[in-house]
């Protein structure tokens, strides 16, 4: 009796052991120092699915390690100095970049091009070199040309697979949802809206149409809240008047982006979010990442939604969205070519 009670026992913990092993995940932020990295850090620390977090930056990281490390939940915090990318980068599955400089006022995000395409290639190179498999979360500004830079590294080193490589548009999402739940006096849980395109003014297409509270609006409230979905992140860096740009909505949505992943990677079903990636789409137009509903599953990208129907006036958005993107993309394909 007493024999077989112990045999269940070591069973059921082998059992629970096993199943709580197959969920350990590591996470790195790169970045972690910043104003985005930061707030980002904290979030990741409270998400329950996260078992060991690896900070990094060229400033300041083992210093938001020590304080975020104070959580009283379960994950282990570690920091690095500016030295120790690869040390960082050891045993990781999921990498979040939000390094690089952010905009100030009157600058666009290609503005940014210059400084963070460089940045973002040699983290890059590091990933391809440290932890290949892992998956990669581009935060750094421009995203329409950050994420084809990383792209175009992996599949240098031959490490490249799409299904692992995801540009946060996050934020797009998160403040379409909470502008209409403005203009239509509803909470935000009601009004999700599906955003496609790029990650930038004119190439952010969000579909309006396809939403119960969206669809009924009237010309100017919808030209109103198409622009400022597209320009929302203006607002901001005016207001931070020369400051920055968003960090803590921007936190807000890079952690949510990294908990869908997260809970696609250990098997949840219907996980689906709108993501900037390698996608076929609109690849006979030359244009190869785009974004849009994206299912999230154990090995990344399961299934790349199609648009579905949209009305005229999200047609035109989307023929003023592709010839930008398609530049925004080429020029960061050149960066690592040339
Ligand atoms: N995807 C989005 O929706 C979105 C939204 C807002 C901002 N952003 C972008 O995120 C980026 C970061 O913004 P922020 O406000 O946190 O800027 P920040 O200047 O506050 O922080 C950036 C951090 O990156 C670090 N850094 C610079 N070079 C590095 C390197 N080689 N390796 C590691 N770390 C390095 C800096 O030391 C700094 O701590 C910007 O490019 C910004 O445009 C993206």
């Amino acid at each position: 009796m007493l024999a077989r009670s112990a045999v269940r026992a070591a069973l059921t913990n082998s059992r629970s052991f096993s199943s709580s092993a197959a969920r350990q995940t590591k996470v790195a932020v790169l970045g972690a120092g910043g104003g985005i990295g930061q707030p980002l850090s904290l979030l990741l620390k409270t998400n329950p699915l996260v078992t060991s977090l690896s900070l990094y930056d060229i400033r300041g990281a083992p210093g938001v390690a020590a304080d975020v490390s104070h959580v009283d939940t379960a994950s282990e915090v570690n920091g690095y100095p500016a030295d120790q990318l690869d040390q960082a980068l050891e045993g990781v599955e999921v990498v979040v970049i939000p390094a690089g400089v952010p905009r100030k006022p009157g600058m666009t995000r290609d503005d940014l091009f210059n400084t963070n395409a460089s940045i973002v290639r040699d983290l890059a190179a590091a990933v391809a070199r440290v932890s290949p498999q892992a998956h990669v979360l581009i935060i750094s500004n421009p995203v329409n040309s950050t994420v084809p830079i990383v792209a175009s590294v992996l599949e240098k080193a031959g490490v490249f697979d799409p299904r692992r490589l995801f540009g946060v548009t996050t934020l797009d999402v998160v403040r379409a949802r909470r502008f209409l739940a403005g203009v239509t006096n509803n909470h935000p849980k009601d009004t999700g809206v599906t955003v496609v395109g790029g990650h930038s003014g004119k190439t952010i297409v969000p579909l309006l149409s396809q939403t119960a509270y969206g669809k009924g609006l009237d010309q100017e409230t919808w030209s109103k809240l198409v622009y400022r979905i597209q320009f929302g992140g203006d607002e901001v860096v005016k207001a931070k008047d020369g400051a920055g740009s968003a960090t803590l909505s921007m936190a807000y949505a890079g952690a949510k982006f990294t908990d869908a992943l997260l809970r696609g990677l250990k098997g949840e079903k219907g996980v689906v979010t709108p993501t900037f990636v390698k996608s076929d789409l609109f690849a006979d137009q030359g244009i190869d990442f785009f974004s849009s509903n994206v299912e999230l599953g154990p090995n990344g990208v399961e299934k790349i939604h199609p648009l579905g129907p949209i009305s005229a006036e999200e047609q035109k958005l989307l023929d003023e969205c592709l010839p930008d993107l398609k530049k925004n993309i080429e020029k960061g394909k050149n960066f690592v070519a040339n």
